[in-house]
């Protein structure tokens, strides 16, 4: 085989690298807030909110304002394209008030999911075209890092092998071209917990799709300690009838992610994927607690699982503002603690953080 030829200069490796590692410093994790015009239009509607700009604007600029306590739990905010060009009341770009707590800028830079056809309702995702440019661009005006999710399904026909290889190439190229640049890429397939499937078929599909993933990065010469994985925990399907206990969960997702998820991957931040705020926050404790070796920091890149009971205190109104931050700045600190296996759970069941964020075929 040929020798390869060099994708990537020494100085550029060392950026992405740097970028990577502080996203996921110890204690550190990431804020998913790039929920799309769409999404937010069903996280808004839930809340009786009418889902305009000048809504969407008020709720990011809740979160953003949260105080320093933030500063040692996130490492890294997400945004969607609209959000990095929005400013606060006082005319502060929603960027440079991230960046001045020392926290990095990430984009969503996927254009969605999009039918596999002659699959069972599979998808592929789309964005690819013009993403160099759209990286540059963003890359000037302070992005670091970018995410790009791709979905599969588990049922008795899927994933099909056409599902995982396509998905597992788009990644590839996306990273390739982020890493191009020096924005380091968030890769992401997910794995849906639709369905009635038990732990151990949850295990045996992630193992697959990570080793199909971690194949065609290696194929595109994808830097991988500039890169970060946002996977799926191990999880049974939302309808099995069986419980697992949190630390079979971590059980499971610490060998499916030490079976297929090279040494060299600079971290690992899981979406919450519709376990509710307690449940992410539990799971992911048990994962950093588990005994096996774990030679990536394991942390969280929520999105509903930051801002559920945020988003259910605010409300839209002004005067609920101040409470609805200090429910992220609670989620944040939670989760911090879990990163580093050191949450110590009140078993307090009730309330909006033990309720299921469960939704069907969720797209983002
Ligand atoms: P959830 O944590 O709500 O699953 O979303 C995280 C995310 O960014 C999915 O792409």
């Amino acid at each position: 085989m040929a020798h390869q030829y060099p994708a990537l200069s020494a100085e550029q490796k060392q950026e992405l690298q740097e970028i990577a590692q502080q996203i996921v410093s110890p204690g550190k994790g990431i804020l998913a807030a790039d929920e799309s015009v769409g999404s937010m239009a069903k996280r808004l509607n839930q809340i009786g909110v009418e889902n305009t700009e000048e809504n969407r604007r008020l709720y990011r600029q809740l979160l953003f304002s949260a105080d320093d306590r933030i500063n040692s739990c996130i490492g890294g905010v997400i945004f969607f394209h609209e959000t990095m060009y929005q400013s606060a009341d006082d005319g502060t770009s929603f960027v440079k008030m991230i960046k001045d707590k020392g926290i990095l800028v990430g984009i969503k830079v996927d254009k969605g999911v999009v039918p596999l056809a002659g699959t069972n309702g599979e998808t592929t995702t789309q964005g690819l075209d013009g993403l160099s440019e759209r990286c540059a661009q963003y890359k000037k005006d302070g992005a670091d890092f970018a995410k790009w999710r791709c979905v599969l399904k588990i049922s008795e026909t899927t994933p099909s092998q056409l599902a995982i290889m396509e998905n597992a190439n788009v990644l590839a190229r996306y990273a390739s071209i982020c890493q191009q640049n020096g924005i380091v890429p968030i890769v992401e397939p997910e794995i849906l917990p639709d369905g009635d499937h038990d732990l151990k078929r949850s295990q045996y599909v992630t193992e697959k799709v990570l080793a199909a993933v971690y194949k065609a990065l290696s194929d595109h010469h994808v830097y991988l300690e500039g890169t970060l994985l946002k996977p799926n925990m191990v999880t049974p399907g939302h309808a099995c009838p069986i419980k697992y206990s949190p630390e079979e969960i971590a059980m499971a997702t610490v060998t499916a992610l030490r079976r297929n998820v090279p040494p060299a991957v600079s971290g690992v931040t899981f979406l919450s994927g519709g376990q509710s705020e307690e449940e992410a926050s539990i799971n992911l404790n048990a994962i950093n607690k588990c005994p096996l070796g774990r030679p990536w920091p394991l942390t969280f890149s929520y999105g509903r699982a930051l801002q559920a009971s945020a988003l259910n205190t605010w409300r839209g109104q002004r005067d609920n503002e101040a409470a609805a931050t200090e429910e992220f700045v609670k989620r944040a600190e939670v989760n911090s603690l879990a990163s580093l296996g050191k949450y110590e759970a009140s078993g307090d069941g009730s309330g909006v953080a033990a309720q299921s964020l469960y939704v069907a075929n969720h797209a983002y």
